[in-house]
């Protein structure tokens, strides 16, 4: 594929770092993919609100050069591989892209298109705010305690992890293997001649990284607790592990702005429950972040239960796929829930929506670009745009308040009407509030 391919806009220019600053021009240059499935009609409602926000903000001031680079099936068609290296390379240099769902065939066919280009760019934390847009229906009683941001590890665990097929020669190698080195894990398996195993890595690095881009974020926004969530009860030297660097970290580069669950388990145990609860007052008082842990499973509960007590997550990639999607269910479902994928030091970010290709629903134009949309938003405020982001929330709020909902919100919601996929982007766009106008 040759480079002229890409077709950036004439006066759009590349966003620069330098030592770690971000310098945005007037007319950045932003890589899309538009995705599979939905992905081109949620991209048809949402590339408009977006461009309708930058307008309304700053006028001819700035503006996102859109550049479309090619993926998915899109790609497949157009350029014989599903992820062109181009595509990869665009991404890297340009640093902010956006897009849509790619499909991944099961059991079969290319590997998840969306992992790789995580994993060929290193970004390394997922990021997932959950929160709730009044108006939305909800399965709760209280979806306005929901606030939450999930980072979750995207490069290690099961997106690294090695599985031996059942019946396969590595699988009897390992097992022979396992005999030989760790007879009493051997032992434990019931039924090896049947049994398939799979190996996931956790590393320090890439645990103290993202518990690093957690705590940073939490301090930058003012949040009050970051939450390390593993099931380390159980896989000790993997998610018991992650927890502990976590706290390392924590204590070792944040220790004048934090404070650890685990400092307060040491006091108490050396002198006192009084004591403990003195000291981390004290710590609170002064403005430190608290740093604390769940075990996976009572984290779900907790956040039915008590979901003011969460607030910033840090967790593993398995762990953190479960949580943010059943944390989604909360505030209206996969159709509402932005994402970013995100490597703090390269600072190449990729913005997505969090759900699929929904197959079912592609080319009917009904599914919901919100999603798409406010993924959108969360790029705008990466770019320090932060009042087109505004006008893109204050849009979707708008839309949903007075009942114009796309079929997914509409069938829970008595009343409402269920408008197309291209009607619900451009009532987002009516809805942009005109007297924030420059
Ligand atoms: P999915 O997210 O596509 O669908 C799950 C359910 O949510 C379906 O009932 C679907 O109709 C509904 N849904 C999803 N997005 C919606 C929207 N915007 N508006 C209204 N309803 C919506 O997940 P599924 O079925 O597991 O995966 C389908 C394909 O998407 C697979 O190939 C999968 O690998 C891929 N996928 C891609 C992702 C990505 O690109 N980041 C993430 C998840 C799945």
């Amino acid at each position: 594929m040759k480079s002229s391919f890409f077709n950036p806009p004439p006066d759009g220019k590349a966003i620069e770092i330098k030592r770690g600053i971000m310098t945005v021009p007037k007319v950045p240059i932003i890589p899309f993919i538009e995705g599979d499935g939905i992905g081109p009609e949620l991209w048809a409602a949402a590339r408009p609100a977006l461009d309708a926000a930058v307008h309304l903000a700053y006028g001819e001031g700035r503006r996102l050069g859109w550049m479309e680079v090619p993926a998915g099936e899109k790609a497949l068609f157009q350029v014989g591989e599903p992820l062109p290296e181009e595509t990869i390379q665009a991404i890297a240099k340009y640093k902010v892209a956006i897009k849509g769902p790619l499909t991944t065939p099961v059991g079969g066919g290319f590997r998840s298109l969306n992992v790789a280009l995580r994993k060929r760019l290193d970004l390394y934390a997922c990021v997932r705010p959950v929160r709730w847009i009044s108006g939305v229906p909800s399965p709760v009683r209280h979806p306005e305690l929901v606030d939450m941001v999930v980072f979750r590890e995207n490069t290690e665990d099961i997106y690294a992890g090695i599985e031996f097929q059942a019946g396969s020669e590595p699988n009897r190698a390992f097992q022979a293997w396992l005999a030989q080195h760790q007879p009493e894990a051997f032992a434990k398996i019931c039924f090896p001649d049947s049994s398939a195993f799979s190996i996931k890595p956790i590393s320090r690095q890439g645990s103290e990284r993202l518990v690093r881009s957690a705590l940073r974020y939490a301090l930058e926004n003012r949040r009050k607790r970051v939450t390390l969530v593993h099931k380390g009860n159980i896989m000790k030297f993997t998610e018991g592990a992650f927890a502990a660097w976590g706290y390392d970290l924590a204590e070792g580069e944040f220790g004048a702005q934090a404070t650890t669950q685990r400092q307060y388990q040491q006091t108490r145990a050396a002198q006192g429950q009084a004591a403990a609860e003195t000291e981390r007052q004290a710590a609170l008082a002064s403005g430190k972040l608290l740093v604390d842990d769940v075990i996976t499973d009572a984290a779900f509960e907790q956040a039915l239960t008590r979901p003011d007590s969460l607030d910033v997550i840090a967790t593993m990639n398995l762990n953190g796929d479960y949580l943010s999607d059943a944390l989604t269910a909360q505030v209206g479902g996969l159709g509402m829930a932005p994402g970013a994928n995100l490597n703090f030091e390269t600072r190449i970010a990729l913005f997505e929506a969090t759900h699929g290709t929904a197959p079912a629903l592609a080319g009917k134009n009904q599914a919901n670009p919100c999603s798409l949309i406010l993924s959108g938003a969360l790029m705008l405020r990466y770019l320090g745009w932060d009042e087109a982001a505004g006008l893109v929330e204050a849009g979707i709020r708008g839309a949903v308040s007075s009942g114009q909902v796309t079929a997914d919100l509409a069938r829970l919601m008595p009343g409402a009407a269920a408008l197309s996929t291209a009607d619900f982007g451009a009532a987002v766009i009516q809805h942009m509030p005109t007297h924030c106008k420059n």
